[in-house]
């Protein structure tokens, strides 16, 4: 099997690209992001304070995850309710941010993760890929751009939906988000030694795609 590991901050664009690599590779993309949303989530709907640490691991039994792809598109369920855009909100984005952290959250996820790259060609985004779920991984790609470019994009992607975008309030998520993916203690956000540096500030979606598609495959050759 092949693995690719694609770790960076929030807002990078690692979702986009990868999906798109995925399909002109025909591996599967997993999207471990969306596992902890989804852990945030439920943690929203049941009225667990997200700081309470204890309160949170508590829950982790109760929570029946799973992933399911249709048309070769992840969808992420919490027991039997797909919740693939629910986990799209910003409250869910702090949320998930907050039960990662966790140590417990972190290893209640580890093996579900681990288990696709040993069936699958995968390529799998995340912020410990490279360096704790698939430290063997063929190919690790760190892909970053700088706070600013990251805010714009995500405010013109909520215009574009006809939803109302604070650009101010966006960026200062961000650097808030970045910090608490880089500073915990746990498996925090940063590049894998051996990993690929892809900063894609300076470049467009496609020629984003273009470059993490070439580095990959020439891994593969
Ligand atoms: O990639 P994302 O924005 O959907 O991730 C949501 C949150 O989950 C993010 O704040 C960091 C956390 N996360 C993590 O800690 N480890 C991962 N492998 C993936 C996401």
């Amino acid at each position: 099997m092949f693995s690719v590991a694609l770790d960076g901050p929030a807002g990078a664009g690692k979702s986009t690209i990868a999906k798109k690599a995925a399909e002109k590779l025909g591996f599967i993309y997993i999207d471990t992001g969306a596992m902890y949303r989804t852990i945030g989530l439920a943690c929203i709907k049941s009225g667990i304070d997200l700081t309470d640490a204890q309160a949170v691991v508590g829950m982790l039994p109760s929570i029946k995850l799973r992933l399911a792809f249709l048309d070769g598109e992840q969808h992420i369920f919490l027991g039997d309710e797909d919740v693939s855009s629910l986990i799209r909100t910003e409250q869910v984005s702090m949320a998930a941010s907050s039960v990662s952290s966790i140590p417990q959250v972190r290893s209640f996820l580890l093996e579900l993760q681990r288990g696709f790259a040993k069936t699958d060609n995968i390529i799998m985004d995340g912020r410990d890929i490279g360096t704790v779920v698939l430290p063997d991984a063929n190919v690790k790609i760190f892909l970053t751009a700088s706070p600013e470019a990251r805010a714009r994009r995500r405010t013109l992607q909520l215009e574009e939906k006809g939803e109302k975008a604070d650009y101010e309030q966006i960026l200062s998520d961000i650097i808030k988000r970045d910090y608490n993916d880089s500073h915990r203690e746990t498996a925090p956000l940063r590049p894998a030694e051996d990993s690929i540096l892809v900063d894609t500030t300076e470049l467009t979606l496609e020629q984003s795609i273009a470059k993490v598609t070439e580095v990959i495959g020439e891994r593969l050759k």
